[in-house]
């Protein structure tokens, strides 16, 4: 893990707040998941090409949901060929001109979530005589996630090709000559040993009932990770057996062996982040004691956006741990709307942390925050992205550098 000394260190270099990886944590949870024939990397977890790069050494290959992520994907050398074992496969439930036409230009396999996204894709490549690969993306009629905003399966999720349309699909396929490699579920994030025996009975039913030849299914991401103390780790030799069953039942049916992708994002990369901040303000209000600090939701916005805990931990400027009293902290940030608190319910209720008495300049550091943390930054209030710094070994590495309020404001002169 990244140690005291290198965040100190690194603050001095970079300021706060900034953002902090650690690879071989990465590397680590990589690792945990080599039983499956592919990992494919959900980049909107965190899509700096420099974790890209480090993803394609480690042999992952990558899911792009936009024409920006597609472009970055390609800048970490990413290059779009194969398509049983893609490098790159574009996931969506439509399809905007701008990625329609750059995934046609590169033959990048999509993973259509919807039967107009389909068809507009026959439509735009109905020249290709190998067929254009696609995926299909399968809603089996139920959903689970951390948060009603993260459950992607259901009636009230926008994602994924309803079940019932699948043969509605066929007909697209087959009437634009499309190249059918595979189908795909992801009913949201957070590990679901409730459904996971579901989803994968839905899999097993949706490659009967489409009736062609596949290739290979993608079991989507969704693996959690401990973010509180006493959170157990997820058991992924045991997600991979129940999902081995499930493919052997469908290799028996199509008589010949299939590919299986995962496509984690949280599970690679939340545990490799931090984010350090610096203590500027306290206050007493009432009742609750106040910290502010110098990162606002517009750096992490995950627990404005779904009442999430990240386990803080403050820190002299010299990087080691405070030891003092503890006492019930609420955290905040700068920013000029009351949501901007990092210990909240869903809900927005004001919640507390148990952290010692510190001195204004002390670092404040969110954990596990590798995950949706800088890839779901803003300029909210006008505030320039953040640096962030990758760690390999005692190697540190600046791999995106902060935005000038200059750079921020040019689009408008
Ligand atoms: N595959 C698809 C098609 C997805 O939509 C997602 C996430 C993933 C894979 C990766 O899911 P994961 O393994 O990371 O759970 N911003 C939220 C998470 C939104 C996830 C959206 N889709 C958060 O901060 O928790």
């Amino acid at each position: 893990m990244t140690t005291s000394a290198q965040i100190s260190k690194i603050v001095e270099q970079y300021q706060t707040p900034c953002w902090i990886y650690d690879a071989a944590v990465i590397r680590k949870q990589i690792a945990r998941l080599r039983s499956f024939d592919v990992i494919r990397f959900a980049q909107k977890a965190s899509s700096n090409i420099h974790l890209l790069k480090l993803m394609k050494e480690e042999g992952v290959m990558v899911d792009s949901v936009s024409l920006g992520e597609v472009e970055r994907a390609l800048v970490a050398g990413f290059q779009p060929g194969d398509i049983q074992h893609a490098p790159i496969v574009f996931t969506a439930d439509l399809l905007d001109r701008h990625a329609l036409k750059r995934v046609v230009e590169l033959n990048i396999p999509v993973n259509c979530g919807s039967p107009q996204m389909l068809e507009q894709l026959g439509q735009a490549t109905a020249g290709n005589s190998q067929g254009h690969p696609v995926w299909l993306r399968i809603n089996p009629g139920f959903g689970h996630g951390h948060s009603r905003k993260t459950n992607t399966g259901g009636e009230q999720s926008k994602h994924g090709i309803w079940f019932e349309q699948l043969q509605q699909c066929m007909q697209i396929i087959a009437q634009y000559n499309l190249n059918l490699i595979g189908l795909h579920m992801h009913i949201g994030s957070g590990v679901d040993y409730d459904h996971l025996q579901s989803v994968c009975e839905a899999m097993i039913q949706q490659v009967k009932a489409c009736g062609r030849d596949l290739s290979a299914i993608s079991i989507g991401g969704g693996l959690s990770i401990p973010y509180r103390d006493g959170e157990g780790e997820v058991d992924t030799a045991h997600y991979f057996e129940i999902w081995d069953k499930a493919r052997k039942e469908i290799e028996a049916y199509l008589g010949h062996a299939i590919t299986m992708e995962i496509e984690p994002g949280r599970f690679l990369v939340a545990q490799s982040g931090i984010l350090v901040s610096e203590l500027r303000a306290q206050k007493q209000v009432g009742s609750n004691f106040f910290a502010l600090v110098d990162a606002g939701f517009n750096d992490l916005a995950r627990p404005a956006m779904y009442g999430s805990f990240h386990r803080i931990t403050a820190h002299a400027p010299n990087g080691d741990a405070r030891s003092t009293a503890l006492r019930p902290t609420v955290v905040a940030g700068p920013l000029c709307e009351s949501g901007d608190v990092f210990t909240q319910e869903d809900g927005g209720v004001v919640t507390t942390q148990d952290l010692p008495a510190c001195d204004i300049g002390d670092l404040f550091v969110f954990h596990d925050t590798g995950a949706y943390g800088a890839s779901m930054s803003s300029n909210y209030n006008s505030r320039p992205l953040i640096p962030e710094v990758l760690v390999d070994g005692d190697n540190i590495k600046l791999i995106r550098r902060r935005q000038t309020v200059q750079e921020l404001i040019a689009l408008e002169l």
